[in-house]
């Protein structure tokens, strides 16, 4: 695939054996009110993807969607724009006509209108900075990305804007939260019952916005917390790592110490006539820091400091949109300036940057104040490149079926957008989830990044163990499963920060040329072996299956099946459908109550054998799982070839696991007795006899 232009400007991207794919319809025209219009002819059959966070289908086409992050306050399917925004826009062609990717690098608010006006036309329109008549010529940007497939696609993306970075393993453990754990009994009790009453194992507490003083960002309730250092020192002694919410809004209040400082060094945002700009959340009337400035997000990061000091873990930035009360959308208005790393320019250009600023702020402070622990924050706004410094969840949904189902495209669209460390507020964040909706929702999310639990303010209980038996058992199994398949998922993790590739993939990643996957987003791909069908619907006890080429291996039963085609799996509460690609090594550990508890000792390869004549290459990546050493290549990475008759298992590195015991069990297919190895070792090892 190739783009050319023509003298007039326009560029045209043909196939490899010339056939156009798209074309520039028309030089950059501008609408009356100053907007930039750029229209593609783009094949009305393509398959859209990216766009960052969006309530829509896997396929974005037919609709139309804006470049603003907002918070909807709540949102369902159909709901646009919500918080996160990534003008990429990943184009598929189908019948291996080929696929491209389309960033535009404006910030203001934008348009894309992905065939609903006009069909095989991709409209973009971009809000002019200035207003109208002023002329926007050289101010719109955009850059295309080629690679034949969207995987690539993606890679290619990632090298350009950023990665995510190594997060800390206990990262990938189970989080609870909820609106809010106050005062610190109730959060030790929660830890009690974690430990002790329930045995489910977890790593994150996330202390939503009761733990601060009259929502002032930085302080702690001194009767709610009298003693955050030493609960925390309690809770680590118990396994648990400590999330605190931190949202941009400070209270406007001279007597305190954030809101002094910050108006007296200038660190707020500001009104073309130097009044600062002052807006209503949480604590009542507050000023809000210009994190387009790197003063602001020196100063901003170096604010943690004691928080760090008490033994917080991690930052949960939020409200960075940033969303203020009053009607709905409200945030700065337009006019206010900001710096913009030196650039100048005012809210509608910096609006869409806010939130990845103030992640990056926090980011930055983070790894500045505790060199040598990988930082992890969670923002709930964010643009393209955002990846670099935070994770991401998609925030304030529903406790209700269509927000379940909504979910899983909703984190595919955005790994494809690069940000791949994502998750859902488990159970739903508004109204009440029933046992029933908790427990599928945690089943999805055991195999996705972020696996958080989180509800709002009104609601009841929403632990694992709320609604009692048999829904108890059941996620407690599925969380000790997650802490299972560590070794798999930190791997996956690893890809991710090498390579871009995200961790929740649609099918069509490994299989773009099978049609039937260009539309699938209720089932994905979790890593390079698991393919995860979630139950999404209410009472469901079974559900069908899509199985793309290749041999599967069920997950629960080992029965092989072969792709490509339709299967119907047994779903009953206590199972969701899971297979396994034949050829993986998936590596697996014994169960724990929290990352680190224990080595991963044994460590368990469960190999399934491909076809005949086939051979499957499977990783698992080592480290320290918390510092920075990994970079100075103390890492293990460990290569797995497996075919029919032999495994070759070689490493690289120099990271030191410690002893332990390796074995690994063959998985030969219903009715037949797994095969288990003990004592294996890196070499080659022949399995023919076994199988
Ligand atoms: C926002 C967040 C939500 C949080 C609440 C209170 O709505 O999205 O997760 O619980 O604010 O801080």
């Amino acid at each position: 695939m190739r783009a050319t232009v023509s003298p007039d400007g326009r560029i045209t991207v043909r196939d490899a054996d010339g056939a156009v794919i798209a074309e520039e319809a028309a030089p950059v025209s501008w609408t009356a009110d100053g907007r930039a219009v750029l229209r593609w002819r783009i094949p009305p059959d393509a398959h859209f993807y990216g766009l960052g966070e969006r309530a829509a289908p896997l396929d974005l086409r037919g609709g139309v969607y804006v470049n603003w992050n907002t918070d909807p306050r709540t949102y369902g399917p159909g709901d646009d724009p919500l918080y996160l925004c990534v003008p990429f826009l990943l184009v598929l062609l189908p019948e291996g006509r080929g696929a491209f990717g389309l960033l535009l690098e404006n910030s203001a608010r934008s348009w894309f209108d992905l065939g609903r006006t006009e069909p095989g036309v991709v409209r973009i329109e971009v809000e002019s900075p200035h207003p109208s008549p002023t002329p926007l010529r050289g101010e719109v940007s955009c850059i295309l990305f080629f690679a034949p497939t969207v995987a690539e696609l993606v890679e290619r993306f990632t090298e350009a804007t950023g990665r995510h970075p190594l997060f800390p393993r206990w990262a990938l453990g189970y989080h609870q939260c909820r609106w809010s754990y106050y005062p610190e009994e109730r959060v030790r009790r929660l830890a009690r019952d974690f430990r002790e009453t329930y045995r489910v194992p977890c790593d994150g507490i996330h202390l939503d916005i009761h733990y601060m003083d009259g929502y002032r960002v930085f302080t702690w309730d001194p009767r709610r917390f009298p003693d955050p250092k030493g609960l925390i020192a309690d809770l680590h002694g118990q396994g648990f790592k400590v999330v605190t919410i931190i949202d941009p809004g400070v209270k406007a209040d001279r007597n305190y110490r954030v809101f002094r400082e910050g108006l007296e060094r200038g660190m707020f945002c500001r009104y073309p006539d130097g009044r600062v700009f002052i807006g209503p959340v949480w604590p009542g009337n507050c000023a809000f820091p210009d994190f387009t400035d790197p003063r602001v997000r020196e100063w901003w990061g170096d604010l943690h400091r004691d928080l760090l000091e008490a033994g917080v873990d991690g930052v949960w930035d939020d409200m960075n949109e940033p969303a203020l009360f009053g009607e709905d959308g409200a945030t700065i208005p337009g006019p206010v300036r900001h710096n913009l790393d030196g650039a100048g320019g005012d809210h509608r250009v910096a609006h869409n940057l806010y939130g990845l600023n103030m992640a990056r702020a926090t980011a930055e402070g983070l790894a500045r104040l505790r060199p040598d622990r990988r930082p992890f924050v969670i923002t709930r706004s964010g643009w393209t490149g955002v990846q670099r410094y935070t994770a991401h969840w998609t925030a304030d949904n529903r406790s209700d079926w269509a927000s379940l189902r909504q979910t899983l495209p909703m984190v595919l669209n955005l790994g494809l957008s690069g940000i791949a460390f994502t998750g859902s507020d488990i159970g739903g964040f508004e109204g009440f989830a029933t046992g029933e909706l908790f427990t599928r929702w945690l089943q999805m999310s055991v195999f996705f990044p972020f696996c958080r639990a989180h509800t709002y303010f009104a609601s009841h209980d929403q632990e694992p163990w709320s609604w009692g038996e048999p829904y108890l058992s059941v996620n407690r199994e599925f969380i000790q499963l997650r802490y299972q398949l560590l070794p798999y998922l930190y791997t996956a993790l690893w890809q991710c920060a090498q390579r871009g590739v995200p961790i929740v993939r649609p099918l069509l990643w490994a299989s773009q040329d099978d049609p039937t996957t260009h539309t699938l987003d209720d089932e994905f791909l979790c890593g390079d072996a698991l393919l995860v069908a979630p139950v999404l619907e209410e009472g469901a006890t079974r559900r069908r299956v899509y199985l793309p080429a290749g041999r599967w291996y069920d997950f629960w039963t080992d029965d092989v099946l072969e792709g490509p085609g339709w299967i119907e799996a047994e779903a009953p509460l206590e199972r969701i459908p899971v297979f396994v690609r034949a050829g993986a090594a998936v590596p697996m550990g014994p169960e724990m109550d929290y990352v680190g508890q224990r080595p991963t000792d044994p460590l368990t390869l469960h190999l399934y054998p491909p076809a005949e004549g086939q051979e499957g290459v499977s990783f698992l990546y080592e480290d320290d799982g918390e510092t920075i050493a990994y970079q100075r290549g103390e890492y293990l990475l460990h290569r797995f070839a497996l075919s029919t008759g032999r495994l070759e298992w070689t490493t690289e590195g120099d990271h030191n696991p410690g002893p332990r015991r390796v074995e690994a069990i063959i998985h030969r297919g219903a009715g037949q007795e797994p095969v288990r190895l003990e004592d294996i070792a890196p070499g080659v090892r022949r399995l023919d006899h076994l199988i």
